[in-house]
């Protein structure tokens, strides 16, 4: 964190979680205000004590109805999680694993992705969860369209080759027999089970994600077989 004369400050966990509480009290008692300014009837004759009373029960207030429109238990104590735990049951989510794969200004890309799932039946789309620092998300921004392609069980060497970063493994596709696909062209892998190419709809931030929600426009089966799982090949990309 930055201090008010610029300076590069250490902060404690315990005092990042005192400063989100705060934030977010004051955040809810603005919600609040807002809420009785609209109720102006509530106001008339109260005193300064009555005045604090009701602004603290319209804070509760909305934290009920957060608690009700999120539908989650919002913990009275933020922070406290079991980070373990946490670690432990998002190691369990089981996933299957695929090649995002991506055209942009001549060049083809490819990265493999687990986070990734089918997001509507009508239209079809998927979403998928990609690194912000990725040179994949640069592209995809760019080329608005990008394809998923599902590994083949046994694949799980071509999954590692295409889990690498670009960094230290440049051009990734070459070697990798691939074809157009038929509505942007983009790349998609000749040996795997089979892809859909998608047009970007929205994109999302998530963190040191971005959710990618795409729209599928083309689809095509390549071979017989069961696709690969995260579980099968022993990576890891969870927790
Ligand atoms: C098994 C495995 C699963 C992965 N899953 C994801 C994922 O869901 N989302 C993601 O952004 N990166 C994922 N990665 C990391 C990316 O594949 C890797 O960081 C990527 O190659 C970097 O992107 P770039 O080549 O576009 O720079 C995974 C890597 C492996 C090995």
């Amino acid at each position: 964190m930055i201090d008010n004369r610029g300076r590069e400050i250490e902060i404690s966990r315990s005092e990042r979680i005192i400063g989100v509480r705060a934030r977010l009290d004051q955040q809810l008692r603005d919600v609040a205000r807002i809420w009785r300014l609209r109720q102006p009837e509530a106001r008339e004759g109260e005193t300064e004590k009555q005045h604090h009373h009701a602004e603290q029960t319209g804070v509760e207030d909305v934290r009920t109805m957060a608690r009700c429109i999120a539908r989650v238990n919002i913990p009275a104590s933020w922070g406290d999680m079991d980070e373990a735990a946490k670690k432990a049951i998002l190691r369990h989510f089981p996933y299957g694993l695929y090649a995002v794969t991506v055209a942009h200004d001549g060049e083809d890309h490819g990265m493999t992705a687990n986070w990734l799932t089918q997001a509507a039946f009508e239209p079809p789309m998927i979403v998928v969860a990609v690194e912000n620092t990725s040179k994949t998300i640069a592209m995809i921004r760019d080329a608005h369209h990008f394809a998923i392609n599902l590994f083949l069980t046994g694949q799980r060497d071509l999954a590692g080759k295409l889990g690498r970063s670009s960094e230290q493994s440049p051009q990734k596709l070459k070697g990798i027999k691939t074809k157009p696909a038929p509505v942007a062209g983009t790349p998609v892998l000749v040996d795997a089970l089979g892809w859909v190419e998608c047009r970007v709809v929205a994109t999302l931030p998530a963190g040191d994600h971005t959710l990618v929600l795409g729209q599928i426009e083309a689809a095509g089966v390549e071979h017989e077989g069961e696709p690969l799982t995260l579980q099968e090949a022993g990576f890891k990309y969870s927790g």
